[in-house]
């Protein structure tokens, strides 16, 4: 199978990449090598993928239309995607809001629309947050609580997250 993961310099990216390549899938990784966390840490992950025959790097952000659109036409052997690049962190949320409107909003839906251009997709999956449940007060969470109330910009622009309004 091949498989293209985004976010694949980053923690949750690297292992899936690592456990795909070990079960001997083909594996395209993206990400824009974001500094919101230390470089180098994503540089020596790649540095570990990169001796694997099955995988290539492509360096290029999610919420570029026209770069992923090029690059999912490249890529129609793929039968997977699993969406894990993302701007993380709750609490910078509310000092840099557009990283988030841009990678976790225009970026998802980027994503969702180049996938639509693989004619053997079979599978596309994406990791959400669990910041979305916000100020549920029903514990624990089930993923089919409602996601309306959300207290940063974080969670209401997670991926996949509807865009509902907001109580700060
Ligand atoms: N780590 C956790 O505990 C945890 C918990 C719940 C949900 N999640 C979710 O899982 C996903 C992955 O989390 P992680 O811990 O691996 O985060 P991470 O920050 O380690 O990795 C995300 C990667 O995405 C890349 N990225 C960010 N914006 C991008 C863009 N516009 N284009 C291309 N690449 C971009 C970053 O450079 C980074 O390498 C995220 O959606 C996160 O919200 C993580």
């Amino acid at each position: 199978m091949t498989t293209i993961v985004t976010g694949a310099a980053g923690f949750i990216g690297y292992h899936v990449c690592r456990a795909l390549l070990a079960q001997g899938d083909m594996v395209t990784g993206i990400d824009n090598m974001s500094d919101y966390c230390d470089v180098r840490l994503k540089q020596a992950r790649l540095a570990q993928l990169a001796p694997h025959d099955g995988f290539r790097f492509q360096h290029v952000d999610i919420a570029g239309k026209a770069a992923m659109f090029a690059l999912f036409d490249r890529e129609q052997r793929v039968t997977q995607v699993v969406h894990l690049a993302a701007q993380a962190g709750v609490y910078h949320s509310l000092f840099d809001p557009y990283a988030y409107v841009t990678s976790n909003a225009m970026g998802h839906v980027t994503v969702l629309e180049a996938a639509r251009r693989l004619s053997r997709l079979e599978h596309l999956a994406y990791a959400n947050s669990a910041s979305v449940y916000g100020g549920n007060t029903k514990l624990p969470f089930a993923e089919s609580d409602a996601v309306d109330t959300p207290v940063s910009l974080y969670a209401e622009r997670s991926s996949g997250t509807s865009p509902i309004s907001m109580t700060w």
